[in-house]
């Protein structure tokens, strides 16, 4: 139903328009009374085989929501009913921000794929804040935090820390995003000394709490082998909970659909089909050859059942997904689990 009617629906509609429409569209069904409670029978699975434990926290089910589909946190409850273990929310700034001028955000159908050049468009730590604390669900939201645009590099701990700070009580953990291409300099945050500095900062803030939280390093698919060992040893040094890999790529390298569409569309990040190798191959580096001792989340690419499977195979804990959300739809979430569930069962 969703890929043959509701999908060539909105894809009608631009991009981001479609997102929004879609988002308020589930605010107003979901809160018919007893909504929820359907949609959570038909999409939800409830079964301690599905359960894992990373960071200290018991995630009920390994699939999660990626971050940037609902950055300022305005659905989550609405949004827990389609079967996530874990909703992250974000990136999320101090200060709100607007991002870049539309059109950022455009479809290729022909890859399964999108490229987004959002530019952390949030309302800001506080609006996040005051929304999170009003949820009802119980369900595990990820923090993922960011600088604003014009905040320098050098002051990029400062942002980074009030983000933590104004955030801490209404997330389960945090994610360091330093890997967006959309903000200009941003990825520069992931070499050598000014991530140290940086997740040193928010560690020791992290330890001056009374109970800290676990933190997770986010980072981009089109790292080099070398820069990844140096991030390794950085994530060990400072004791991080682990890595999300990964981010978009701004490789345009494969694509199918037409180079001078995708040249007119211009700068940004892709996500979908395009990322699924590289984000697993990095995620097999850093687990199976690397044998880092701290847990990864596997993001990049998941539209299947198998696909998913691979990244945990590779040795993510956990995976997320988005671009495969849009394409394939709710019922994505569902046959996941049934098949990791299937799997544990049979002791695989
Ligand atoms: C429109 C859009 C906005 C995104 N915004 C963010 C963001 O704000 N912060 C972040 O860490 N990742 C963001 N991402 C990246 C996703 O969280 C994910 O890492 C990436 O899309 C790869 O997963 P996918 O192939 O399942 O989409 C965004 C992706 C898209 C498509």
């Amino acid at each position: 139903m969703y890929r043959f009617l509701i999908k060539p629906l909105l894809f009608l509609i631009p991009p981001e328009k479609a997102h929004h429409f879609t988002f308020a569209l589930l605010k107003f069904v979901l809160n018919i009374p007893f909504v929820k409670y359907l949609y959570r029978a038909v999409f939800c699975i409830n079964d301690k085989f599905l359960s894992c434990k990373v960071g200290g926290i018991t995630f009920p089910g390994p699939v999660g929501l990626a971050a940037g589909f609902d950055k300022n946190a305005l659905l989550t409850d609405e949004l827990s009913v389609f079967g996530f273990g874990f909703i992250e929310i974000g990136t999320v700034t101090p200060r709100p921000q607007p991002g870049n001028p539309q059109p950022r955000l455009f479809r290729l159908p022909a890859d399964e794929a999108l490229l987004n050049r959002m530019g952390f468009n949030n309302d800001g730590m506080e609006a996040v804040a005051n929304r999170l604390q009003q949820r009802k669900s119980k369900i595990i939201i990820g923090g993922n935090i960011g600088k604003n645009k014009d905040t320098p590099n050098e002051n990029a701990l400062d942002d980074y820390k009030l983000c933590f700070n104004s955030l801490f009580n209404h997330v389960d953990y945090f994610v360091v995003n330093v890997s967006s291409p959309n903000t200009p300099g941003l990825r520069e945050l992931q070499d050598r000394e000014p991530l140290t500095e940086l997740l040193m900062g928010v560690q020791q803030l992290n330890n001056s709490k009374p109970v800290p939280k676990p933190v997770f390093l986010k980072i981009a698919p089109d790292l080099s082998y070398s820069q990844v060992d140096e991030i390794i040893e950085i994530v060990k040094l400072t004791h991080l909970t682990g890595l999300i890999i990964s981010n978009t790529t701004i490789s345009r390298e494969g694509l199918k659909s037409n180079q001078q569409k995708i040249q007119e569309m211009g700068a940004g990040g892709i996500s979908g089909r395009p990322v699924r190798q590289r984000s697993t191959e990095l995620i097999h580096y850093v687990c199976k050859e690397k044998n880092a001792p701290f847990d990864v989340i596997g993001v990049g690419g998941i539209h299947s059942a198998e696909d998913a499977i691979e990244k945990l195979e590779a040795g993510a804990k956990l995976v997320q997904v988005f671009t495969g959300f849009i394409y394939e739809g709710p019922f994505l979430i569902k046959k996941i689990n049934k098949r990791i569930l299937a799997q544990r069962r049979l002791g695989g």
